[in-house]
C-alpha cells in the first residue's frame, strides 16, 4: 500500500513536469503528498538524529534508531558517512509508508576527505574563486559518499581571536565575509540536484560570535546596529545567493535564545524572502531551557516552531511534544505543515524522489575521493592562503638548493595537525607531513630534523639537539603553533600568546643560525612578540589541509609568491581584544604620544601587531594614474598597478570609505571593494573597480539610513597602510 501510494504522488506529476514552472511543480507534489501524511510522519520530517561520529562498523549503535527511520519518524540524520552507510539507511527509510527519502547532513566545513585550508585561511586568500572552487570539490567528494547536505558555510564574523570558533569563520570584516558566503554558497550547490552538488547551511545564525570574553557559547549582548551592520550582512548576502538552509546558534541575542529570536526570523523570512530549511544547531532547542527562556523543552518546542525553525537537530523536542502541542491546540497544524514544506522541498529539488540513491556512489567514491585534481585545487587554495608576515633582508624565497637544511619542531612531521580541527574524516588524515615534502623538493639535501619543543607543555631538554643541528645548516626551518585540537568548538582560549618555550626555542636557533625561516601554524591569529620581533622570516601558515606541506614549499621556493592578507586583526597584547580596523573614531581617538585625555592604553600600544589586510609579497607594486568619479548609482575608480620588483605575484587592491558624519556615527574605515591583481614582473595594468552606493549605507540607530552623505576613500595594502586618500559627496 505504501510503495502505491507514494508511486501515485510521482506518477500523478510526471506529465506535468515538462508543463510547469519547476518550483511550482514541486509546491503542488509538496502538497499533495502532505495531504497523504499523517501528524506523526510529518513531525518524522522535521526530526534530525545522528549516526554514529566515526562509523567504521554498523552505523547505528542504538536499533531503535532504525525503527524511527522505518516509521518514518526521522527526516534527515547527520554523521552517516560513506556510501554504503547512507544506502543502508537510506534503504530503511524507504520501507516506512509513504517511502519519503532521508537526508543527509554533515559538517564538511573545510573538505571532505581532501582537506582544504580551515575557512579563516581560506578567508586569508580574499579569493572568492579560490574559495569557490574549494566548496566545489568538497561538494563532489561529499555528494559521491552520500551527502546531501553540508554544514557550511560558517558565516560568524569575529574581531576575538579567543573564541574557538574563529576558525571556521570568514574573519573580522563583514564585506569580506559577504563575498565568501555567495562564494561559498556556489561553490556547494550549484548547479542544484546534478547530484555532484550539495545543500549548504549558513551558520550560526545569528550573532554567534559576539560571545562576551571570547568564551565559547557565551550570553550576547549586542545594539541592533552592530547586529545589522556587523554580523547579519554575509547571512543576507547568503540568503540572496539561494542557500537551501540556515543552523541557528547557540547563544541568546538580548535576552532571547537565537533558536526562537523572533526578530532575526522576521528578517530571514519575510524580509529577505528566504524560502528554505532552518535546522537547529546541535541540542539547540532544549537548551532553551538551560539559557533559562523556555519553561521546559515542550514549551521550547512550541516556541522553536513558531519562530519557524524546521528540524529539530538532536534535541527530540519535536518528536516528543509536537504532536501533543497540535493536539491540545498550541500549535497549529499548519505550522508544521510550513515546516514540512520546507524539508520536501528540498527533497525535491535534490531529485530523491525520482532517485533516492543519486547521492553516494561506490565507483565515483573511489574515483573522486583525494583524486589528483582535486588536491591540485587543493594546493592552489593553500599556496593563497599563506601569509607571508615578515621577510627581512630578503631571505625568502629560497631559490637555491641548500645543502643542510634543518627542521625544528613536532609540527613537523606531523599529519593530522596539518589538517587542524573539525575534519569530516578526521581519523584517517592522508596529509603530507613539512618533512616529506621538503624531503621531495630537495632530494640533493641533507634534511636534518629535531623535535626541539614538545606539543604540549614546557619541557626544554630537546633545546640542544635543535640549536645544533641549525647551527651546522645553511638553512633552519621552525614550525611553531598549536596542535589540531588548540582551536576550534569549546577550545576558547584566555591567552593566545605562543607558549614561552616556542618563542624561547625560536629565538635560541635564530641566535645560533640567522638564515633562519619561521612557519606558524595555528587556527586563529595568535600573539608572538618576541618572534615577531626577532626572527626574519615569517610565514602565517594556519592550519592547511592535506596539500598544506607541499604548498609552504612551493611558498619557502618561490615557486608561488605569496598572496594572502590578514583577514582579522593580530593583536600586539592580550589586553587589546577585542581590537579591529573597523571601529569607530570616538570624541578621543587614541593617541600614542598623547598622555592625558586620548583614547589609548597607558601600557601597550592600542594598535595590532598585524593589521587587516596586511601582508607581503616577494615582489613590489605601484599605483598610479589614480582616479575617481561619481555615476548615478555607483563610485568608479581605476588605478595603474605595476609590479616594479623581482618576481611575478599578485597584488591585493584593497578599497575602503569613511562616511565622515550623519545620522549615526561610523567606523574610521570599512572595505567595500578589493581586487586581487596578478602582474608579471615588469607588467603594468589599469585595474577598474566600482562600488554601488547599496554598499553605502548604514544601518544606523532605528533604521537603515541612506548613501547621501561626505565621505573620504582610500585605496591601500592594509587597512592601515593608505597610499590615497580623497573625498566625495554624495547629493
Ligand atoms: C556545531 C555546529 C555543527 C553541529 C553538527 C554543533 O556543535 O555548533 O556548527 O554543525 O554541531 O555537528
Amino acid at each position: 500500500m505504501k510503495k502505491i501510494t507514494a508511486l501515485l504522488v510521482s506518477l500523478l506529476f510526471t506529465h506535468a513536469i515538462h508543463a510547469q514552472d519547476h518550483t511550482d511543480l514541486y509546491g503542488i507534489k509538496v502538497d499533495s503528498l502532505i495531504s497523504l501524511m499523517t501528524l506523526e510522519e510529518k513531525i518524522g520530517q522535521l526530526n534530525m538524529l545522528t549516526g554514529n561520529w566515526e562509523a567504521t562498523g554498523p552505523v547505528l549503535n542504538d536499533s531503535n534508531k532504525a525503527e524511527k527511520l522505518k516509521k518514518g519518524e526521522v527526516g534527515s540524520m547527520l554523521n552517516v558517512k560513506g556510501s554504503t552507510n547512507t544506502h543502508e539507511l537510506q534503504s530503511l527509510a524507504l520501507t516506512s509508508r509513504l517511502g519519503i527519502p532521508v537526508l543527509f547532513g554533515q559538517d564538511v566545513v573545510h573538505g571532505y576527505k581532501t582537506i582544504f585550508p580551515i575557512p579563516l585561511a581560506q578567508a586569508a586568500s580574499f579569493d572568492p574563486a579560490a574559495i569557490r572552487s574549494a566548496a566545489r570539490v568538497s561538494a563532489r567528494e561529499a555528494a559521491v559518499s552520500g551527502i546531501h547536505w553540508v554544514f557550511s558555510p560558517m558565516l560568524d564574523v569575529s574581531r576575538d581571536p579567543r573564541w574557538g570558533w574563529v576558525m571556521e569563520g570568514p574573519g573580522e570584516d563583514p564585506f569580506l565575509a559577504s563575498v565568501i558566503a555567495r562564494a561559498m554558497t556556489e561553490g556547494y550547490q550549484e548547479p542544484f540536484g546534478d547530484g555532484l552538488s550539495v545543500m549548504a547551511c549558513a551558520k550560526h545564525f545569528a550573532a554567534y560570535s559576539g560571545a562576551i570574553g571570547g568564551r565559547d557559547y557565551n550570553t550576547v549582548d549586542i545594539s541592533l546596529q552592530t547586529l545589522h551592520n556587523l554580523y547579519l550582512p554575509p547571512f543576507k548576502v547568503a540568503a540572496q545567493s539561494g542557500i537551501a538552509s540556515f543552523m541557528t546558534s547557540f547563544n541568546e541575542i538580548n535576552g532571547i535564545p537565537a533558536t526562537a529570536h523572533p526578530y532575526i526570523y522576521d528578517l530571514l523570512y519575510n524580509q529577505w524572502n528566504f524560502n528554505g530549511m532552518v535546522v537547529s544547531d546541535w541540542g539547540a532547542i532544549r537548551e532553551m531551557v538551560m539559557h533559562g527562556y523556555s519553561k521546559d523543552r515542550k514549551q521550547a518546542a512550541r516556541q522553536a516552531i513558531q519562530t519557524g525553525i524546521t528540524i529539530d537537530m538532536e534535541s527530540n523536542c519535536y518528536s516528543n511534544y509536537l504532536k501533543e502541542l497540535v493536539e491540545e491546540g498550541s500549535v497549529r497544524e499548519e505550522t508544521i505543515d510550513k515546516a514540512v514544506k520546507q524539508v520536501l522541498l528540498q527533497k525535491f529539488r535534490l531529485g530523491l524522489f525520482d532517485s533516492p540513491y543519486k547521492y553516494g556512489n561506490e565507483l565515483k567514491e573511489k574515483e573522486e575521493l583525494l583524486s589528483p585534481s582535486h588536491r591540485e585545487t587543493a594546493r592552489d587554495v593553500v599556496r593563497r592562503s599563506i601569509i607571508l608576515l615578515k621577510n627581512e633582508a630578503n631571505l625568502l624565497p629560497v631559490t637555491h638548493t641548500p645543502r643542510n637544511i634543518a627542521v625544528i619542531g613536532p609540527l613537523a612531521y606531523s599529519k593530522r595537525d596539518m589538517d587542524g580541527n573539525w575534519v569530516s574524516l578526521s581519523n584517517e588524515s592522508v596529509a603530507v607531513t613539512l618533512l616529506e615534502a621538503l624531503k621531495e623538493r630537495y632530494p640533493q639535501s641533507n634534511i636534518l630534523f629535531a623535535e626541539g619543543y614538545p606539543a604540549t607543555g614546557e619541557d626544554r631538554s630537546g633545546f640542544n639537539q635543535a640549536i645544533e643541528i641549525a647551527r651546522n645548516a645553511d638553512l633552519a626551518i621552525v614550525t611553531l603553533g598549536e596542535t589540531w585540537n588548540m582551536t576550534g568548538e569549546a577550545r576558547s582560549k584566555g591567552d593566545i600568546n605562543l607558549p614561552e618555550v616556542q618563542q624561547q626555542l625560536a629565538s635560541a636557533i635564530y641566535q645560533a643560525n640567522p638564515n633562519t625561516i619561521t612557519l606558524l601554524m595555528a587556527g586563529r591569529p595568535t600573539i608572538f612578540t618576541q618572534i615577531s620581533e626577532e626572527m626574519p622570516a615569517i610565514l602565517y601558515c594556519w592550519w592547511l589541509g592535506t596539500e598544506a606541506s607541499h604548498a609552504i614549499t612551493d611558498v619557502i621556493t618561490g615557486t608561488y609568491n605569496p598572496s594572502a592578507r590578514v583577514p582579522m586583526s593580530f593583536p600586539a597584547h592580550l589586553g587589546q581584544i577585542p581590537v579591529y580596523y573597523n571601529h569607530k573614531n570616538t570624541g578621543r581617538p587614541p593617541v600614542e604620544s598623547e598622555k592625558n585625555y586620548s583614547g589609548r592604553y597607558m601600557d601597550i600600544t592600542h594598535k595590532p601587531r598585524y593589521p587587516f589586510g596586511f601582508g607581503l609579497s616577494y615582489t613590489e607594486f605601484t599605483y598610479t594614474a589614480i582616479q575617481t568619479g561619481l555615476k548615478k548609482d555607483r563610485l568608479t575608480l581605476s588605478l595603474d598597478l605595476s609590479n616594479t620588483g623581482n618576481y611575478d605575484g599578485t597584488e591585493l587592491v584593497q578599497v575602503y570609505i569613511n562616511k565622515v558624519w550623519g545620522a549615526s556615527t561610523r567606523p574610521v574605515k570599512e572595505l567595500k571593494a578589493f581586487e586581487r591583481v596578478f602582474l608579471k614582473k615588469g607588467e603594468t595594468r589599469r585595474v577598474d573597480l566600482e562600488i554601488p552606493f547599496s554598499e553605502m549605507i548604514y544601518y544606523e540607530n532605528d533604521g537603515w539610513g541612506d548613501e547621501k552623505g561626505d565621505y573620504k576613500l582610500f585605496i591601500g595594502r592594509s587597512s592601515s597602510d593608505i597610499l590615497f586618500e580623497t573625498s566625495f559627496s554624495i547629493e
